[in-house]
């Protein structure tokens, strides 16, 4: 098929490159003529496992192309995905002003168009009723009702494993309100041989900020209960591997630690949050959840100032900065509170993350930011580790106990067994433990 891709941004480049290795034909749109210049060369602008080689693969094959005129990719594709940006507005609600824009970009293509049915599928997480926005604003702009239909497809990407949960997803939801334009895009799909559901447009939108709410609900429920443990002296990571065996709750998402960040969680819970008051419920546990979020890392930096007293001249070492492990991604890393707060109470730190150290250095600007991990620890008068990179769990103790100044490890995400830190000499806080 032939598909327009608006917006490379994760979303959107993923999509693209991996509907494009299904032998679809597509065209990707973004206004920012750097980032396409960037993509047309085969480099992606942000760390993703694999996707360098999958855009420069199909790039290579003329199955994938990168424009910044959305006219020509409109105008000939049978299937038009938004993947624009929903940011948070200072109030939690979803910003959908990008995808209202891109709705009248494509209107203003298709009124032109004498016959062609095309389906404009909606990727970007959009509150509910968006679906409707776009096909008022399509027939606003004089394109004929019969010229298209809205679908609402969510994504449920995970950053760092982003093109392994595109082609093994545990379920496609395809919102729409007529079989026709659900069929085409079942048909878009059908190369995964996924669980493919068919809902309402609603119910789809719905859908997304719900999986997302219950994700932040389970790491919220964990961390609460990492801090009874912690009064009563169980230890979370005993606790979290019996619950998760009972088959109804999950091992998943039940690693106590810092709390979410990301660019999606924490957006989508305020999101829903909103849109739950606008239209006239409280939501009760979702404002937990996010109270919980907050609290994780103000109990975490207090932990920090209680063992080592006054910051001021001490040196701290911090192993990563991103908000999880393989991404450079630092929008609402739990870092960059953690980070700034014990430069504010007059700590040196100096950190390092094997990917996310270019962003960081533009959010925390205070911190020296290091190549590897050694230099970070040596003489540090404490070791502060904030994301679970994998060479973080592999690090040799002994030379940590060597090289810090003081033999003391703050391990944000519970990835050392205490028995093994402290047969190394060190002492261990962890998160409930
Ligand atoms: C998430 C959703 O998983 C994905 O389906 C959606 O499309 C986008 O949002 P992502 O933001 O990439 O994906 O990260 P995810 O792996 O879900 O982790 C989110 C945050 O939760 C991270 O900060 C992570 O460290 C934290 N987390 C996760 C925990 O604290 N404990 C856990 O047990 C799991």
């Amino acid at each position: 098929m032939k598909l327009a891709v608006i917006g490379t941004g994760y979303v959107g480049l993923v999509t693209g490159a991996c509907f494009s290795s299904l032998g679809n034909q597509v065209v990707c749109v973004d206004k920012d003529p750097k980032r396409v210049a960037l993509l047309k060369k085969g480099r992606v602008p942000f760390y993703e496992p694999g996707l360098p080689e999958l855009v420069a693969k199909n790039t290579k094959a003329g199955r994938l192309k990168f424009t910044r005129k959305l006219a020509g990719a409109v105008s000939s594709a049978e299937v038009v995905f938004i993947a624009v940006g929903t940011p948070s507005r200072s109030n939690g609600q979803a910003d959908v002003s990008a995808v209202i824009e891109v709705a009248k970009e494509i209107s203003g293509v298709m009124k032109k168009l004498r016959h062609g049915h095309k389906v404009i599928v909606n990727k970007s997480t959009v509150p509910v009723g968006m679906g409707d926005i776009v096909s008022k604003i399509l027939v606003e702009n004089k394109v004929p009702k019969n010229n298209f239909s809205v679908v609402s497809n969510p994504e449920f990407l995970r950053e760092g494993s982003a093109i392994g949960d595109f082609m093994r997803p545990d379920r496609v939801v395809i919102g729409a309100d007529n079989s026709q334009a659900f069929n085409i895009i079942t048909d878009l799909y059908r190369p995964l041989n996924a669980h493919i559901i068919f809902t309402s447009i609603k119910s789809a939108e719905l859908i997304k900020y719900a999986s997302n709410a219950f994700l932040a609900t389970k790491i919220s429920f964990i961390n609460e209960i990492a801090n009874i443990c912690e009064r009563v002296g169980s230890d979370i990571s005993e606790v979290a591997n019996a619950v998760g065996l009972d088959k109804r709750i999950g091992r998943h998402f039940l690693n106590a630690g810092l709390g979410y960040g990301g660019s999606c969680l924490p957006k989508d819970v305020s999101a829903l949050v909103h849109l739950s008051r606008e239209n006239g419920h409280e939501p009760m546990l979702l404002s937990a959840v996010r109270e919980v979020n907050e609290f994780q890392i103000d109990a975490f930096i207090g932990k920090i100032i209680k063992k080592l007293g006054n910051l001021r001249s001490k040196n701290i070492a911090v192993l990563g900065l991103a908000f999880k492990p393989e991404t450079d991604d630092m929008r609402e890393a739990p870092s960059i509170k953690v980070v700034q707060a014990l430069i504010k109470k007059g700590a040196r730190v100096s950190a390092y993350d094997p990917a996310a150290a270019p962003n960081a250095s533009r959010l925390i600007k205070e911190a020296k930011l290091v190549k590897d991990m050694f230099t970070a620890i040596e003489g540090a008068d404490a070791l502060v580790v904030l994301t679970e990179w994998p060479e973080f769990v592999e690090i040799d103790l002994e030379r940590v106990k060597k090289a810090l100044k003081s033999p003391l490890i703050f391990d944000g995400r519970n990835i050392y067994d205490r028995g093994r830190v402290e047969d190394a000499g060190l002492e261990y806080v962890g998160v409930g433990r």
